[in-house]
């Protein structure tokens, strides 16, 4: 099984970037605690992070045929990007939207998630741990 975790702009920041809502771990952090998690579950994961749109809607045309799964936070994008919505819903790669803070306890704009339609589900809130939840709903999901 070979799944993709993808993430939007300002997740290169983590570590750094509003503590209080996002925690101390960095991106690297998470990448190798998932590394290890998917090791024991015997799958393959893939990281891919850009600040920028298209690219992001490029891995995910990419990754038809190559990957089984998306475990995506497609960050401040998630309140506006039809074009990743789209490019979800054109490649029809089962995808977990993930998100560290509960998005719907914050602002108003955050409330809304274009991208969490075109979704299996959404995991948000638990901060660092919301990645590992990720993984674990795709691997079901797969598996079912
Ligand atoms: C985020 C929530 C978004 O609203 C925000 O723009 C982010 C991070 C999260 O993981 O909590 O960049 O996706």
């Amino acid at each position: 099984m070979k799944i993709l975790f993808l993430n939007g702009p300002n997740i290169n920041l983590l570590g750094s970037r509003e503590p209080d809502k996002y925690g101390n771990k960095t991106l690297k952090d998470i990448e190798e605690f998932i590394q290890k998690e998917a090791e024991k579950n015997n799958i393959s994961v893939t990281f891919y992070q850009s600040n920028i749109e298209g690219e992001l809607v490029n891995k995910i045309q990419e990754a038809k045929g190559l990957y089984d799964g998306i475990v995506m936070n497609p960050a401040a994008y998630t309140h506006t990007s039809v074009a990743i919505r789209d490019a979800l819903l054109a490649v029809e790669i089962p995808t977990v939207e993930i998100h560290l803070s509960n998005i719907h306890k914050r602002e108003e704009f955050r409330k809304i998630s274009l991208t969490a339609p075109a979704c299996i589900g959404q995991i948000t809130g638990f901060g660092e741990n919301s990645y590992k939840l990720g993984l674990i709903a795709i691997i079901d999901y797969l598996k079912k």
